[in-house]
């Protein structure tokens, strides 16, 4: 019951108290795609530092091929382990797009387990400083995110979605740059089942749409938001009859970077499902 009440308190801070009662949250997904959530967590200093920080990460992977290879070899380790299955994904690690023409990103799939893991079996991660700071950062940043999962799986009477020896949910964090000759791909559903976009040093370039049974260009919208996050279900609630909002990042010929909390399912499955086809936006 405190955990409805302190999300109610974060959504009536935006929304005021009669939207919120009138619209509970699923139906705010299926109207809207999103949630908007008061996020007063961590400030907009915390995230560029992190980028920086992600800066220096790549720099020392791009320069260093044995710290890349290590990495890469940490991660096929990690996704053989039993901590694995408590994900239910094998997206860890780095994923160097630089060089993909169009692609022209680089992400980071960071997550608490992947960071023990790493720490416990390559001692020599820990006293590499590039590899430290970036690691403690993203540490700080998803870790308030799990009791917001909680909340929100609790709203919409799910809270065994997250049921795992663990007792809290998988959160894996994702910090990514996107570079200047990044071209728009087509829109996407996420493979979990909630995302939460935390941050971006460019939120206009990301569009997205309530889940509809057919799509165009012109379902995609931006939406307005201030000081706060957005949330929006993945592809791994459909069983409960919540439907994954498609979005997408265009392209700006700038670099942008932004950083996403998944919430995923431990244990789980995916269904087979078939989704609604998604329009080409053209650049
Ligand atoms: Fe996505």
């Amino acid at each position: 019951m405190i955990v409805r009440k302190t999300l109610f308190l974060w959504i009536v801070l935006l929304f005021g108290l009669q939207s919120l009662y009138a619209t509970p949250l699923a139906e705010q997904f299926k109207q809207f795609g999103y949630v908007e959530i008061c996020d007063k967590k961590h400030e907009e200093a915390t995230f560029n530092s992190l980028y920086a920080k992600f800066d220096e990460f790549i720099e020392l992977l791009q320069t260093t091929p044995v710290w890349a290879q290590k990495l890469y070899s940490a991660k096929e380790r990690f996704i053989r382990s039993k901590d694995r299955n408590y994900y239910s994904t094998d997206f860890f690690g780095l994923y160097d797009e630089s060089k993909r023409e169009g692609r022209s990103q680089i992400s980071f799939y960071y997550s608490t387990h992947f960071h023990e893991f790493i720490f416990s079996f390559y001692p020599e991660f820990k006293k590499v400083p590039e590899i430290t700071r970036f690691f403690e950062a993203c540490y700080e940043i998803q870790k308030p995110y799990g009791e917001l999962f909680e909340e929100v799986t609790a709203e919409l009477g799910l809270e065994t979605i997250f049921s795992s020896k663990y007792g809290h949910p998988p959160i894996l964090f994702k910090v990514m740059k996107y570079l200047p000759s990044y071209i728009t791909p087509k829109p996407h559903y996420d493979g979990t089942a909630f995302s939460l976009f935390l941050n971006s040093t460019d939120d206009r370039s990301l569009l997205l749409s309530p889940y509809k049974s057919s799509f165009t260009v012109d379902d995609f919208y931006s939406p307005l938001r201030q000081n706060s996050i957005l949330l929006i279900p993945g592809a791994l609630l459909t069983e409960f009859s919540i439907y994954p909002t498609p979005h997408i990042v265009l392209q700006s010929g700038k670099i942008r970077y932004a950083a996403i909390a998944f919430a995923m399912r431990p244990n789980y499955t995916p269904q087979k499902t078939q989704y609604s086809p998604l329009p080409n936006f053209k650049p």
